[in-house]
């Protein structure tokens, strides 16, 4: 295991009635003008927005509403919300949201506070901004784990990169799978994949030897991969949902990391795809990851055999290291077919291919993956994903 030093911002408040009992203390702690960030309308339809307003009239605040915030969030969105926070005095930003609300908020946190340009700041100086707003999170779709970390993924439509800034943690977040309940069932599923997958991109890392961030994490892929299947057969069910939204958590509050240099390979690769392409994120992770796993072999043959038999059951009687391993990314590609997510960029209504090569060139790589992969080898996963 590597060193570590193990700290954690975010104060969490889950389950049924949490924004309620639990935002009026926070909202205390914070001054008056409050920007109240949402996407295209979802909080409208289902509650959530009223009873948003609600609390934050009860505490005496002044609100300042930015809406519109489109899924994979732009730089320009971005620049939007900052002026906005800029121009109104905002002492309080609260996100009401999935990954992409909460995302654009973290950077519009940030600009705000600095006179520089962000992109240019984090990317061609190589700083990191220290001055925020603080922010408070109000998760309304789960899977990406946003509200655990100051990651954000931001497409910036000049450059033609969807690439992560740095921002400020969110003092807190409220996880109540009540407000869950309305998003379509096919943002579910694809929301779950995506915190599958990030739990084996950092499964995937390195150090490769067993160890306890390891055995957690095949007990939040277990416990994701049973409660898909739950969701599935019942679409209601609070329980499985509620499950799904804190392995979401899981599986981004840096518990699965310690000691690890995560790999995330696969992100990189699906970010630049959502870069030229706009696609969903979980889909384009769906697509991507046999297809990409394959290309680790033999490299990560042992990980593979791990997963096979500690997260999918797999029978190891009799059978090589290596048979285990193809096992798995057979069964993890069925597994993916079976609860109805794509398996072609076809069927995602990805065209003829001719961004590929840019894509291919512009993805980052990784330190902790398997292999230092060339532009060559991506761009044959993205042709055999066609
Ligand atoms: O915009 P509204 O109207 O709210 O509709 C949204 C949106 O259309 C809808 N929705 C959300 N809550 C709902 C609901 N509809 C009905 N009822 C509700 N309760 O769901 C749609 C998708 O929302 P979005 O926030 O875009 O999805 P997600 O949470 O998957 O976030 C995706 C973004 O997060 C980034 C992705 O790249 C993408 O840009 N990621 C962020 C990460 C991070 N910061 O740690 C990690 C991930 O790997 C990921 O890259
Ligand atoms: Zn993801």
């Amino acid at each position: 295991m590597n060193t570590f030093n193990y700290s954690y911002a975010v104060n969490v408040y889950f389950g049924e009635g949490a924004a309620a009992k639990n935002m009026p203390a926070e909202l205390s702690k914070v001054g008056k003008n409050v920007l109240l960030a949402y996407g295209g309308g979802s909080i409208k339809k289902n509650g959530v927005y009223d009873e948003m307003i609600k609390i934050l009239n009860d505490a005496g605040k002044n609100i300042v509403e930015f809406t519109g915030i489109m899924s994979n969030p732009t730089y320009d969105k971005v620049q939007e919300g900052a002026k906005l926070a800029k121009d109104n005095n905002i002492d309080f930003i609260l996100a009401v949201g999935g990954g992409s609300v909460i995302d654009c908020c973290k950077i519009v946190s940030a600009q705000a506070k600095l006179s520089e340009d962000i992109w240019e700041f984090e990317y061609s100086n190589g700083k990191r901004p220290t001055e925020f707003i603080p922010m408070g999170a109000v998760v309304t779709a789960f899977g990406t784990g946003a509200e655990m970390n100051n990651g954000a993924v931001i497409t910036n439509t000049e450059k033609m990169m969807k690439s992560a800034l740095w921002g400020a943690f969110y003092n807190f977040a409220v996880l109540d799978p009540a407000y869950t309940m309305s998003m379509p069932l096919k943002q579910v599923i694809s929301g779950a994949f995506d915190s599958l997958s990030h739990s084996m991109e950092t499964y995937m890392g390195s150090p490769r030897d067993t160890n306890l961030s390891d055995e957690i994490n095949e007990a939040t892929q277990r416990n994701i991969i049973r409660n898909i299947r739950e969701t599935l057969k019942n679409p209601n069910d609070v329980q499985a949902r509620s499950e799904l939204m804190w392995a979401a958590a899981m599986a981004e509050n840096g518990i699965l990391k310690i000691g690890k240099a995560t790999d995330f390979q696969c992100h990189m690769l699906e970010h630049q795809l959502g870069a030229y392409t706009d696609c969903n994120h979980g889909q384009g992770l769906a697509v991507l990851h046999p297809v990409l796993y394959k290309h680790y072999l033999p490299e990560a043959t042992q990980q593979f055999a791990r997963l096979a038999t500690e997260v999918w059951g797999i029978d190891p009687k009799g059978k090589y290291e290596s048979e285990l391993a193809e096992e798995f990314i057979e069964t993890l590609s069925s597994f993916i077919k079976e609860i109805g997510l794509p398996t072609t960029f076809a069927e995602m209504g990805i065209g003829d291919g001719s961004d590929f090569e840019a894509i291919a060139k512009s993805t980052i790589r990784t330190g902790g993956c398997v292999k230092k992969f060339t532009d060559e080898e991506l761009l044959e996963v993205l042709n055999e994903c066609r």
